[in-house]
């Protein structure tokens, strides 16, 4: 009875070690957007080609929409460890302590994605990865959306058409500083709330790229959307970084390639996604979309770019300069 009560206990362990031994190594990584955007695809690649490339041994668990985390909470969550991969947008790192991000949030600092890849891609993006490893955090890629419209549920032409308009923002000072320089009132909210702040009349307009306008529906309770195209809207990539750093150090190399690879792609489709999005808003007939002209243009830039000089104690003279030196920015006199 002892005997086999032993083998019993025996055979079970043996069991549950095969068992163990084939369980995929868990990813969780949560976002807030749509799947089907730029970072909702590449998220998706990711995990397929971490799949792929590790044989099985990692599982990514993709959760779009915010179904697992809101904004705020989800940066919690990645510091605590209870997901371990994030894509948040540049512009909600300030609330971390990482306020040198919130340089991405400078209107006009971009004039393309060529001109921000010199930053993404160069020693300024890497050194600003590096300033997350106190947090617990590592950065492991950039990934683009693309460069944000004003859409109110009045006609917008001018920096005075925004005036006292209350408009929704990400966790970023420097947007905050933005809408003040339109004489509009800054709204801080999680994304997944500004649908339904829009619909009720909580704010009365917001600034996105088309991608994220069109798939959360915000064209449907937004009657203007003016092509501003005023300041770019991207991602880090980050992960838990004791979690990564306990990784087995082949499966590391094999996840770190399909971040690569993930990272390429996300990069290819980020503007024809867009692209595609402005032309679905259009074909809904659901929104009045404006280009704005020259003389208008000049307006909005006039107004936004002395937002550079006036958040420099924020982000940091240094790395404004950074910037401006891999772009070739030059700031007007
Ligand atoms: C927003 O809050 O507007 C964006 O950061 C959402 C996103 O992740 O693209």
């Amino acid at each position: 009875m002892k005997i086999s009560s032993l083998l019993f206990g025996m055979l079970a362990c043996a069991l549950s070690a095969t068992a163990s031994a084939q369980q995929p190594i868990v990813i969780k990584f949560s976002h807030v957007v749509a799947q089907n955007t730029p970072k909702g695809k590449a998220a998706d690649f990711f995990a397929q080609k971490a799949a792929e490339l590790t044989q099985g041994k990692v599982k990514v668990e993709v959760y779009p929409n915010s179904t697992l985390y809101k904004d705020k909470e989800e940066m919690e969550a990645l510091q605590l460890g209870a997901v371990h991969m994030l894509a948040p947008s540049l512009a909600k790192f300030g609330p971390l302590g990482v306020k040198e991000f919130e340089v991405f949030d400078l209107p006009y600092i971009f004039d393309g994605y060529d001109k921000l890849h010199t930053v993404t891609n160069g020693d300024v993006g890497k050194q600003l990865l590096a300033k997350l490893e106190p947090k617990g955090i590592r950065g492991l890629a950039y990934w683009d959306n693309g460069f944000k419209s004003f859409s109110a549920n009045t006609p917008i032409k001018t920096p005075a058409d925004l005036k006292g308009k209350k408009l929704r923002i990400q966790s970023s000072k420097v947007l905050e500083e933005q809408i003040r320089a339109l004489g509009a009132l800054p709204q801080m909210m999680a994304f997944s709330e500004v649908y339904q702040a829009l619909q009720t009349g909580v704010v009365d307009g917001t600034e996105n790229p088309i991608s994220n306008l069109y798939t959360q529906k915000m064209h449907e309770v937004q009657k203007h959307l003016t092509l501003t195209d005023h300041g770019y809207l991207g991602y880090a990539v980050i992960v838990n970084k004791k979690f990564w750093d306990g990784l087995p150090s082949d499966v590391k190399k094999q996840l770190e390639d399909a971040m690569v690879q993930a990272t390429r792609y996300a990069n290819q489709i980020a503007k024809v996604e867009n692209d595609e999005s402005l032309e679905a808003v259009k074909k809904s007939g659901k929104t009045t979309i404006y280009t704005p002209t020259k003389e208008e243009r000049a307006a909005f830039v006039k107004a936004l770019t002395p937002v550079h000089q006036k958040m420099e104690g924020r982000i940091g003279k240094e790395t404004i300069q950074a910037v401006y030196k891999a772009t070739g920015f030059v700031p007007a006199k």
